[in-house]
């Protein structure tokens, strides 16, 4: 520690802390500052009176204004239903083939139903809908049960599959190999057969024994040609678009063990305007009919 200089009479007061020589005056706060402190406290005392302030064991305490984050988002959500009330209304009470003519609310609908596939069908069906492994892409015209709004409308109010609505749509693939409807060698022969419905590389000598076999135990879904049937939402198999996968293996598991695809029905969950919206979007999105 340096030395202290001399104290001179009129030297402003010091605290008597000295580091390096330099000393700390003892001066009073600036009043502005410490106006700005009193206020400030008071303030905060106002504030954790008025408002969810102090947590304890559960949540915190709720404030005498009795707001929260929570209820304001609440309020921000119904002045948004209010305003679009009306909207939703004639969506939900118009002919469903007459909606896209309506160009105002064609564009709403359109508009909320991507929010709602954002929430509630990406996770299956992909962000973009261009689908995954058993998830079918919406973006193109290869439609498993229809294509036209009145069918898609049908496909999300009711689902496929699914135990929750008895409307939901429904088939079943038999599972060939586990059931032992047919041998392995027929198997392999109807799947040579199938890859070559797409012009897929394949066995050709065991095709023409795989057409016979599909003519009698696949035909009747999937058509004579292949080409599926949407009342029973059996894919076409001609067009090298694959649900599951066009590989020689993945379609010996698909004919043996049979898929299930099973999709929820929406009419439960959603309103029938938010059905009817994202409908539309699916159908606009490139592959509607
Ligand atoms: C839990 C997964 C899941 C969710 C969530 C889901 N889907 Fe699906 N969806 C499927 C499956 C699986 C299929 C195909 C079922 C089959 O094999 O027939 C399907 C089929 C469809 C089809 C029929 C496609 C065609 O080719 O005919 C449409 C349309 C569709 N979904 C729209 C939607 C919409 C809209 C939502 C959101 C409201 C949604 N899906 C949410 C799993 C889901
Ligand atoms: C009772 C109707 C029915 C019969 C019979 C049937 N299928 Fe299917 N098939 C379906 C349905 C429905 C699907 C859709 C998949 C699902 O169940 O999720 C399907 C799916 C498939 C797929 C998957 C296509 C893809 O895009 O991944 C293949 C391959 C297939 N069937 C081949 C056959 C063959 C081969 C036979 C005869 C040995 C056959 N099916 C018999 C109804 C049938």
């Amino acid at each position: 520690m340096s030395k202290t200089p001399e104290k001179q009479k009129g030297d402003p007061e010091t605290t008597g802390h000295v580091w390096d020589g330099i000393e700390e005056f003892n001066n009073p706060l600036p009043r502005w500052w410490l106006w700005t402190l009193y206020i400030c406290i008071i303030w905060a005392i106002g504030y954790a009176i008025a408002y969810p302030a102090w947590p304890m064991l559960t949540r915190a305490t709720p404030g005498l204004l009795g707001w929260s984050t929570r209820g304001d988002v609440a309020a921000d959500i119904a002045a948004v239903q209010e305003a679009n009330a009306e909207i939703n209304a004639r969506l939900a009470s118009t002919e469903l083939t007459q909606i896209s003519a309506d160009g105002n609310l064609n564009s709403f609908a359109v508009s909320s139903g991507a929010a709602v596939f954002k929430t509630w069908c990406a996770q299956c069906h992909g962000s973009g809908a261009a689908g995954a492994k058993g998830y079918p892409n919406l973006l193109d015209d290869d439609w498993l049960w229809g294509g036209d709004i009145e069918a898609i409308h049908t496909t999300v109010s009711h689902g496929i599959r699914n135990d929750d609505d008895d409307d939901a749509r429904y088939s079943e693939m038999p599972a060939f190999g586990r059931d032992e409807l047919l041998e392995g060698a027929e198997i392999d022969q109807v799947v040579n057969f199938v890859m070559s419905l797409s012009g897929d590389a394949q066995d050709a000598s065991q095709v023409a024994a795989g057409s016979v076999i599909y003519e009698d135990n696949c035909s009747a879904c999937h058509a004579e040609d292949g080409t599926g049937d949407r009342e029973q939402g059996a894919p076409n198999l001609t067009d090298a678009i694959w649900l599951y996968g066009g590989d020689y293996a993945t379609l010996s598991e698909t004919v043996s063990n049979a898929r299930y695809g099973v999709m929820p029905s929406w009419n439960q969950r959603l309103s029938e305007a938010q059905v009817r919206a994202v409908s539309l979007y699916v159908h606009q999105l490139g592959g509607g009919e």
